[in-house]
């Protein structure tokens, strides 16, 4: 079973296949009556779910050791037999998992990303999405629409963080999902951007510390500092003795709207701007602008909106935003007007073979 990472195709291949596939798809949808485009855009939301219900059921690792019968598959996962040849039926017609001739059911590359141990994992971040909480949130998405606010205090009566924090069984998913999702984009930003000239780097809101192990482990760079809120880094230092970095890597808890780490020569605030308004991300900022040296840098890792109308990771990631948090997604001109307001310069945006971009920025002297 493979091990390493999947090869990264250039990223002006990427961006032409991408543009090449959305054509088609605008054409299709186009040529064929407008309510089958839609019913057929629609019907992609069972998709969504039965993809977590992989997850769920651990299909793809009982699957990690080669193909398998579908009576030994539902076996070895507790699966009605019948029920799970159904799950399987969609699921192999979208090129997910695949069926051989002699009927059984084997891994291909694009379910590979569905075991729990492949280099690239993104089973945590589907068991998220597919829970009753996530699942529960998205069906109240006309009212963030109608009210413009999360929807977290209506329905549990506390915000996102607030409750993962106050629920740790869902805070775990959920910190869980992020690690995930992290596999998916440290290769692009490892390829696009040099961190290893950086001696110590402080990971504010860097949640269980994986994007930190990963540059420590494959850069020059000296040291790094995992942030995040207390219940988060709890059982962080236990962990990072396990990784083998030794005092390279350390753990400090604390809150990004009171203070962070001094001392850094650069600031990574991946997936955190995106999560909170202009007025609390500027606040944020500006916490992290008073800790940084004059020669320290800030680096941003975010999905970028483009200017292009065209479907983008983005605007789905930007309705979660609606939905859960007071943030959302923002263009390049945002987060230059929204860095310079904390007091920062854009200096820099480098994309990434990932939707996310690294936006490097300087203090304002
Ligand atoms: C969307 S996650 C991103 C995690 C990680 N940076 C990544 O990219 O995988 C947001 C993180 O911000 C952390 N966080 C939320 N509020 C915080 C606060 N006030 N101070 C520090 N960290 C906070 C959360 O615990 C969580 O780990």
């Amino acid at each position: 079973m493979a091990s390493e990472s999947p090869k990264l195709p250039p990223l002006p291949l990427l961006r032409a296949l991408g543009m090449f596939r959305d054509a088609l798809a605008a054409l299709h949808r186009r040529l064929v009556p407008g309510h089958i485009a839609l019913l057929e855009m629609q019907m992609t939301g069972f998709l969504a779910q039965a993809i977590p219900a992989a997850a769920q059921l651990g299909i793809a690792d009982a699957l990690a050791e080669g193909p398998r019968q579908p009576e030994d598959l539902a076996r070895a996962i507790g699966a009605d037999e019948d029920a799970l040849r159904r799950l399987m039926r969609l699921l192999v017609s979208f090129d997910i998992f695949r069926e051989r001739r002699d009927g059984s059911y084997e891994l291909n590359s694009i379910s590979q990303a569905l075991r729990s141990e492949a280099p690239v994992t993104l089973r945590d971040l589907f068991l998220f999405f597919g829970s009753g909480y996530h699942r529960t949130h998205w069906t109240h998405l006309a009212d963030a629409v109608r009210t413009g606010q999360p929807v977290g205090p209506a329905v549990d009566g506390a915000s996102f963080f607030e409750y993962t924090a106050e629920h740790r069984d869902i805070g775990d998913l959920f910190d869980n999902a992020m690690t995930s999702i992290s596999t998916l984009s440290v290769d692009p930003l490892l390829a696009a951007y040099d961190f290893g000239r950086f001696g110590t780097l402080v990971d504010l809101g860097g949640g269980q510390g994986s994007l930190l192990v990963d540059i420590l482990r494959r850069t020059e760079a000296a040291r790094g500092i995992v942030f995040d809120l207390p219940e988060v880094v709890k059982e962080l230092s236990a962990h990072f003795e396990q990784v083998g970095l030794g005092d390279r890597l350390s753990v400090e808890a604390g809150s990004f709207f009171e203070a962070v780490p001094g001392g850094g020569d650069a600031y990574i605030l991946k997936h955190i701007v995106h999560d909170w308004s202009d007025a609390e991300a500027e606040r944020i900022l500006r916490t992290v602008r008073a800790a940084m040296k004059p020669d320290a840098t800030l680096l941003v890792i975010e999905i970028v909106i483009p200017k292009h109308g065209r479907p983008h990771p983005g605007k789905f990631i930007d309705l979660e935003m609606l939905i859960n948090t007071t943030g959302r997604e923002r263009s390049e001109t945002d987060f230059g007007n929204l860095l310079a307001r904390a007091g920062f310069a854009l200096t820099r945006v480098v994309s990434t073979a990932a939707p996310d971009c690294v936006l490097e920025a300087r203090p304002i002297r």
